[in-house]
């Protein structure tokens, strides 16, 4: 029998499924046993990583920092500088612990260009993704292509185009059983593990309201360079273009927009909502606003209240939290009653760190031949949660899931060239199109 709620495309078995991957159980078993795995010391794990930033430097070393046989052989990164400078820091991360031969790309393997990925992916067993968004429906299309196990970073696409692209790999990677872990960390920790259970066992009733925040100063933001073409530009300061970064209630505010539709069991039906550049105008800042804020509704009726901003000077804050029929769980770990007595508490205080649990879980599972983790879909969707919400706030207009995820907008360029032009261009000042409510057309 079909689990899969017509009107909003959720998945029961899904859930089930993230919860079983996170508590041990398998997926799918029999043929399982004929997968390969890996034992002796001369058949390390081999992996390669497809964007060698600052999250794909932290995941190459994550995955060498498992108990787990595992050798990085092959990187691919747009530039050079940013691949030889990540090189340098597994190096040193890994030499600190004693492990520096887990690293293992000669210069014949590092490879630089918007189609390094093409070359890193037939040297690997295990793929790690952490390009900018805007190229992960590429990139995992084609590892999924390859038969190789991934690690995918958040978010998975930039627009609806992207998201149904990730949806139908995802669907090839769960027939050729292909472990697939995103990172939406929050999945693999053990505070909001044990929360969402309680929450799913009823702990609060039927939960009625949802508010969800990222609220922060903002991030890095890079200086356009002499000489530079316009490709390169939007490439090296990627935040703030919409087929990179998709805005950054995309690029963060989905962690905790998934971490809502998580305790729904849903994904919502519609969104509306209100947002704009009011303090981060620069043009240096590209295209996208500096805070949203979005209401979503869910089949059910129940609302999800999400906030996200970047303005210096204003508190951060970055948290979810419910109310039920029979009461609420203001911040993750905490169940109260409606007077607001608490009446259960899960200390995260000791958990150990989801970005490194993420990789423990994803090689023991493939050490061993076993098919443990389907997460694309749900990435997918949780990018399209958070699309949705962007599509709401830059046309001002009541949007619905299902128009929105068959949009056929595509922000990707045409061309991919150093000297190709991006779909986005300044002005004779250097000034970028805003969207703008009520007139903006993009669904
Ligand atoms: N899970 C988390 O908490 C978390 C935290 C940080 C970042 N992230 C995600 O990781 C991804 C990378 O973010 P980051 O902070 O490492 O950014 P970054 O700018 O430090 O790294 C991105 C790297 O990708 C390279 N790149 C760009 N286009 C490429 C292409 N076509 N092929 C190969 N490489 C390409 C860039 O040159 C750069 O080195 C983003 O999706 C981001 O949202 C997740």
């Amino acid at each position: 029998m079909s689990t899969k709620n017509k009107k909003t495309g959720f998945d029961r078995r899904r859930f089930v499924r993230t919860s079983a991957a996170v508590t041990g159980g398998l997926l799918l078993v029999p043929e399982l046993l004929s997968a390969k795995a890996f034992n002796s010391v001369d058949d390390a794990i081999k992996v390669g990583v497809i964007g060698c930033g600052g999250r794909g430097t932290g995941a190459a070393v994550q995955a060498l920092s498992t108990t787990q046989n595992v050798k990085i052989v092959a990187m691919g990164d747009a530039f050079a500088d940013r691949l030889e400078n990540s090189y340098k820091q597994i190096e040193k991360a890994m030499a600190a612990k004693q492990k520096v031969d887990r690293l293992d790309v000669p210069k014949e393997h590092r490879f630089v260009g918007f189609d390094a990925y093409k070359k890193v992916i037939p040297l690997c067993d295990v793929v790690i993704l952490a390009s900018p968004p805007g190229f992960r429906p590429d990139h995992f299309t084609a590892a999924v292509a390859a038969g190789k196990q991934i690690f995918m970073e958040k978010p998975v696409a930039t627009d609806a185009v992207g998201v149904r692209k990730v949806l139908e790999a995802a669907e090839i990677a769960k027939q050729k059983k292909l472990n697939v872990v995103v990172g939406l960390q929050r999945h693999y920790e053990n505070v909001y593990q044990q929360w969402v259970e309680k929450l799913h066992e009823g702990a609060i009733g039927d939960i009625t309201m949802s508010s969800v925040y990222w609220n922060n100063e903002g991030v890095w933001v890079k200086k356009r360079e002499e000489k530079q073409t316009e490709m390169e530009y939007q490439m090296r300061n990627w935040y703030y273009f919409n087929w990179l970064c998709g805005d950054h209630i995309v690029e963060q505010h989905i962690h905790n927009l998934d971490v809502g539709n998580w305790v729904k069991k849903a994904y919502p039906v519609r969104a509306s909502g209100m947002g704009g550049r009011q303090v981060r105008t620069g043009k240096e800042y590209g295209e996208i606003f500096d805070h949203h804020f979005v209401e979503y509704e869910y089949a059910d009726g129940s609302m999800m209240y999400s906030q996200c901003r970047h303005q210096p000077g204003t508190p951060s804050k970055v948290t979810e939290a419910f109310v039920g029929t029979k009461g609420k769980a203001p911040k993750p770990g905490i169940i109260q009653d409606h007077s607001g007595k608490t009446i259960m508490r899960i200390s995260g205080k000791d958990d150990p760190d989801p970005y490194q649990v993420e990789h423990d879980v994803l090689f023991a599972a493939i050490a061993k031949g076993e098919y443990k983790f389907a997460d694309a879909e749900n990435g997918a969707k949780a990018t399209m949660t958070a699309i949705l919400g962007r599509m709401a706030t830059y046309s001002g207009q009541v949007v619905e899931w299902d128009k929105a995820l068959n949009s056929n907008i595509s922000l990707f360029p045409e061309k991919l060239a150093w000297d190709a032009l991006p779909k986005v261009l300044p002005d004779k000042d250097g000034f970028y199109p805003i969207a703008m409510p009520g007139k903006s057309v993009v669904i």
